[in-house]
């Protein structure tokens, strides 16, 4: 009798005992196909010890050099705090690991940009972790506009905020690469770029920074895709919240919950393509119950298996902060920013 054939997976490693890897992403990965999590690494070695006693992960590291010596690790998911993303990611590529990087992936556009020449020299791939762009409320939005489901396109307005003034958050330390923007804005500008499928001419942002913590707190944004606009405000200092509508000549969907997509419960789209403001000829398109994150990690682990190419490769991720930086400028001028600034 033949022995049945182990499928081929991806081994992952990770580099820090950060919350969303423990609470979200490790369980995530932990289920899905062609993944194993295989080890974990912290800067404390008791606390690596203890991460993967509690997650029943094999082998625990007490640095990330070790992790990336390890040749038992074939990728490695990094959720450090943002100023430590292009750092880990290259020297993981320059260790022979794949890399799926928390988003932001860099601090700025130029940052971002060195990531691919990392690529191009290792071979490796490399993935920001916008766990989003694989929801099937995304995919289907985008189905539908693609598909003339709400006319043509003209407008998005999105929101995304919560209320977390603790200063020893990573999200609240300018150094880290902190504020609403980096950390929030970047869905708004990320699913605008998705849903638009284009990079915006030009882009208007205003900004509160907080006098403590030197970030912004308030970021509201304009992004200007030829005669067509997305809104956006970002808050890490008011309630937890997020929506966003996307509106057409002859439609409008609204995502409920686009970006902390319940994985225990449907996720539900509302189109309205009536525009009777009582509501009465809304549809309700509800989806099955998935997790993003594994979805995530399927995607990408099948992609280095299978030697086939991301849906979203690291261009994407570059193009995303050009437009952050914009923002950014934007805020600081008080004009608008061209995306691409003459280099
Ligand atoms: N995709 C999503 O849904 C999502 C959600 C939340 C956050 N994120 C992203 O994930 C990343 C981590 O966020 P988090 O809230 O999980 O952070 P966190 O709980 O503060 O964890 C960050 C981890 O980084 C390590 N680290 C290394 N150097 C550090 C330093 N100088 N200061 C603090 N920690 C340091 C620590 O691990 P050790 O001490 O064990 O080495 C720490 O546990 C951020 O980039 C964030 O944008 C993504």
């Amino acid at each position: 009798m033949l022995a049945r054939q182990k499928p081929p997976v991806v081994r992952w490693g990770v580099l820090g005992v950060a919350r969303i890897a423990t609470a979200k992403v490790i369980p995530a990965m932990q289920r899905a196909c062609h993944c194993e999590v295989v080890a974990i690494a912290s800067r404390d070695g008791a606390r690596a010890e203890a991460s993967a006693a509690a997650l029943g992960i094999p082998r625990a590291h007490g640095s990330y050099e070790a992790l990336l010596a390890d040749p038992g690790v074939d990728a490695v998911y990094i959720p450090l705090p943002n100023h430590l993303h292009v750092s880990w990611t290259t020297r993981a590529a320059e260790a022979g690991k794949h890399v799926l990087c928390e988003k932001p992936i860099a601090l700025n556009a130029g940052e971002a940009r060195t990531l691919l020449e990392v690529r191009n020299r290792t071979g490796m791939r490399i993935q920001e972790a916008f766990m989003i762009r694989r929801h099937p409320q995304w995919l289907r939005a985008r189905t539908l506009v693609d598909a003339g489901g709400l006319g043509d396109l003209r407008a998005m307005s999105g929101f995304f905020s919560y209320n977390n003034d603790d200063a020893s958050n990573v999200r609240n330390v300018a150094a880290f690469g902190g504020g609403a923007l980096l950390d929030i804005g970047c869905y708004l500008v990320n699913t605008a770029r998705f849903i638009f499928d284009a990079e915006p001419a030009r882009v208007s942002g205003v900004s509160d920074i907080d006098p403590r913590f030197g970030v912004d707190r308030l970021t509201s944004m304009i992004l200007d895709f030829d005669g067509r606009h997305a809104i956006g405000t970002c808050g890490t200092q008011v309630q937890y919240y997020q929506r966003i509508q996307i509106v057409g000549t002859e439609g409008r969907l609204e995502l409920e919950i686009p970006f902390n997509a319940p994985a225990d419960r449907p996720c539900r789209l509302t189109l309205d393509r009536t525009g009777d403001v009582h509501g009465s000829g809304i549809e309700t398109i509800v989806l099955d119950t998935c997790n993003q994150y594994t979805l995530q990690a399927e995607e990408l682990s099948r992609a280095i298996l299978d030697c086939s190419p991301q849906s979203a490769p690291l261009e994407d991720a570059v193009a995303n902060m050009e437009c952050i930086d914009a923002l950014a400028r934007s805020s600081r001028t008080g004009q608008w920013e061209p995306v691409k600034p003459a280099r």
